[in-house]
C-alpha cells in the first residue's frame, strides 16, 4: 500500500493533504521520516505519526470509551462537548461513528467503529447484544417497581409493553438493569413508567464485554477480536 493511501485510510488527510504532510517530512513511518508518498508500507505492524500523534493501522476502527457525564454522542452537540472531542481527530475523519448513543449524562461504556456491519450488529434488536446498566434512582427501589421491570412496563409510543432481560436491586437506591434492545431513553422511560427516576446512569457491559475497571472516565482504547467476540454475543447465548 502506498504511503499517502495509509495515511488517507487511517484519517491523517485527503489525499492531496495526505501527499502534503508526507513531502514537508511531518510523517513517520514506524518512527522514522518518511518524505515520498509513493512509499509502499505493509500496513500489518505499521504506526504513522503526525504532529506527535501516533496511530497504529487498522483497516476498521473498533474503539471503547469510558464515556464521562456531560458530552454528547453528537458530531454537532447543542450543550455539551462532544465525546468524539476526546478521540483523535483522524477518528473523525475516517467516518467513526458511535455505537448506539449514551444520554449526555450517562457515563460507561461506549463503542466507536468506521465498520458499518458492526454497528448494525451490535444495535439491531434481532442480533440480541444485551446492555446492562446500573442506575441509581430518586426514590427507594421497591419489589413492586422490580416486578413491573421484569414483567414489562408500557411506554409511549410503544405497541406493546416491555421487559428488562434481568433485574436486581443494587442498594437502596439502585438497581441493575439488562436490556436486549436501546430505544431512546429507554433505561429513564422504564424506571419513570415505574413511578420513579432515574439519577445517575452508567453502562457496565454490553454482551458479555464489561467495562474494564482500569479505563478511566474519558478514556479509550482498541478493541481486539476476542473483545469483539465477546461483545457481540446474544443474550441468549447464555441460555444454552
Ligand atoms: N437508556 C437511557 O435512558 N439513557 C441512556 O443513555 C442509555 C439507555
Amino acid at each position: 500500500m502506498k504511503l499517502y493511501r495509509a495515511l488517507q485510510a487511517q484519517g491523517f488527510g485527503s489525499r492531496k493533504g495526505s501527499i502534503a504532510y508526507v513531502r514537508a517530512g511531518m510523517i513517520e513511518v514506524n518512527g522514522v521520516v518518511c518524505d515520498d508518498p509513493e512509499t509502499e508500507v505493509d500496513p500489518v505492524g505499521l504506526e504513522l505519526t503526525l504532529d506527535g500523534l501516533t496511530l497504529p493501522f487498522h483497516d476498521k476502527a473498533y474503539v471503547l470509551m469510558h464515556k464521562p457525564a456531560g458530552h454528547e454522542c453528537s458530531h454537532h452537540p447543542s450543550h455539551h462537548p462532544s465525546v468524539f472531542a476526546l478521540l483523535p481527530p483522524p477518528f473523525v475523519l475516517r467516518g467513526v461513528q458511535c455505537v448506539g448513543r449514551l444520554d449526555q449524562d450517562t457515563t460507561g461504556l461506549l463503542l466507536f467503529s468506521d465498520d458499518g456491519q458492526f454497528i448494525h450488529r451490535m444495535t439491531s434488536p434481532k442480533k440480541g447484544v444485551a446492555k446492562r446498566y446500573l442506575a441509581t434512582c430518586a426514590d427507594p427501589v421497591s419489589e413492586a417497581m422490580l416486578a413491573a421491570l421484569q414483567s414489562g412496563v408500557q411506554l409511549n409510543d410503544e405497541p406493546a409493553p416491555i421487559a428488562a432481560l434481568a433485574c436486581e436491586q443494587t442498594d437502596a437506591h439502585s438497581l441493575r438493569l439488562t436490556l436486549s434492545e436501546g430505544k431512546y431513553h429507554q433505561v429513564k422511560r422504564m424506571i419513570a413508567a415505574t413511578g420513579n427516576r432515574v439519577v445517575t446512569l452508567h453502562r457496565e457491559a454490553i454482551g458479555d464485554f464489561d467495562l474494564p475497571a482500569d479505563l478511566a472516565p474519558g478514556a479509550w482504547c482498541w478493541l481486539g477480536d476476542d473483545e469483539l467476540k465477546q461483545l457481540e454475543q446474544p443474550w441468549w447465548s447464555a441460555m444454552s
